[in-house]
């Protein structure tokens, strides 16, 4: 099969696109938050408008950037990392797509849950890196632990995402330390992205930092900051990778956007961030209680700002049920096959990244369909 068929679409952006051409449409498909960032980010960016930052920037990022953000894993978490192993990258995007080629060759295998990130599968297939499915369901909260890594075997990589898309689930850090010590022992390279950080509703999320150097830790401005149109992310790395990473980066990106890199200097506000996530905190309570009298939720989402619904009682088919909820109802959702393929023909994706004015506006025109 050529490489470029072994790639699927991103769903979820087709669906925009045709909710987009629709008009007055009901938007719990798209993971973007809709809040503001922190003023300061908008201070700091005029200010970069000001002094003409237009030029390039070292492929690694701005100093002053990786030493806010090895200052944020102090604060956050009272993890020492040295800014020299930040590195500043186009989005958590262009970060998996620099993770990938430094760490694994053509024919190499990746582990990945199934249901996951979708683009995930497909960073592999672009460099001819093979994906490993491991299914996910309620019974371990959708998450991986090292019973089910055992029956897998030559795999130079897993990769997960916690607080995890699309169930919001969180990893405990029993569960990550036994992942990391299990992939550490045997060399195997543990990517965690931690985009979600910030939106854990229930406990403390814990960086995999915290408990290996050699953790593969991927992160950015999207979520949490409210920054995702910035498409500004960052990697830490183990010190070994750096020279990797900064090779791919200066012929892949040069570097990443310079007026964004300076913006992100002021994204640090932890009073603001903490009122972000009071806000989907509350959102997630409120779509919750309603969505669990319509459909089956296994898992009660603990981060993220995503619902897992099962559709079962009302169709077998969620790309279908997500078309016709479209057309009909003009309500956008997420398909879960945009996930994966395991039961995932069974499930919806429903984000809660608008306000509880058009959530409710959602659940009603959603009621009114499922009752025609
Ligand atoms: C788990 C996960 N990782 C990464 C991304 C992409 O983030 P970025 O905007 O930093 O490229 C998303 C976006 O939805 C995501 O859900």
């Amino acid at each position: 099969m050529e490489r470029i068929d072994r790639i699927s679409s991103f769903i979820v952006m087709d669906i925009l696109r045709e909710a987009k051409a629709i008009g007055d449409v009901i938007h719990m498909e798209i993971g973007e938050p809709d809040l503001d960032p922190p003023p300061s980010v908008i201070e700091a960016l005029e200010k970069a408008i000001k002094d003409r930052k237009y030029f390039y920037t070292p492929s690694l990022g701005i100093w002053e950037l990786r030493e806010k953000i090895a200052q944020h894993y102090y604060i956050k978490y009272r993890v020492n990392i040295s800014p020299h192993r930040v590195v500043v990258t186009t989005g958590t995007s262009g970060a998996f797509l620099v993770a990938y080629s430094i760490i694994m060759s053509a024919g190499e295998k990746i582990v990945l849950p199934d249901p996951s990130y979708p683009c995930y599968k497909n960073f592999a297939h672009l460099l001819d890196i093979t994906p490993i499915f491991l299914p996910v369901d309620e019974s371990t909260s959708y998450t991986i632990n090292v019973d089910m890594l055992k029956e897998y075997k030559d795999y130079k990589a897993i990769h997960i995402s916690s607080p995890s898309n699309p169930a919001g689930s969180v990893y405990s850090a029993d569960t990550l330390v036994s992942l990391i010590r299990y992939c550490d022992d045997r060399g195997i390279y543990f990517i965690s992205d931690e985009i979600y950080h910030g939106l854990a509703y229930e406990q403390e999320e814990h960086t995999a930092l915290e408990f290996s150097d050699k953790a593969i830790v991927i992160s950015g401005f999207s979520k949490w900051f409210c920054m995702p149109g910035f498409r500004i992310g960052w990697m830490i790395l183990p010190e070994e990778l750096l020279q990797k990473a900064e090779k791919v980066i200066q012929n892949v990106f040069i570097s990443a956007p310079t007026l964004s890199q300076y913006a992100a200097l002021g994204a640090f506000d932890y009073t603001y961030l903490n009122r972000v996530r009071e806000i989907f905190r509350k959102r997630r309570d409120f779509l919750y209680e309603e969505l669990r009298q319509i459909f089956d939720i296994p898992v009660k989402p603990e981060g993220a700002f995503y619902i897992w619904a099962n559709i079962e009682r009302y169709s077998e088919d969620a790309f279908t049920f997500c078309e016709r909820l479209l057309r009909e109802a003009k309500v956008a959702v997420t398909p879960g096959t945009d996930f994966g393929s395991y039961k995932t023909k069974k499930f919806i994706r429903f984000s809660y990244t608008k306000d509880k004015k058009a959530l409710e506006e959602g659940l009603r025109r959603l009621k009114d369909y499922l009752m025609k």
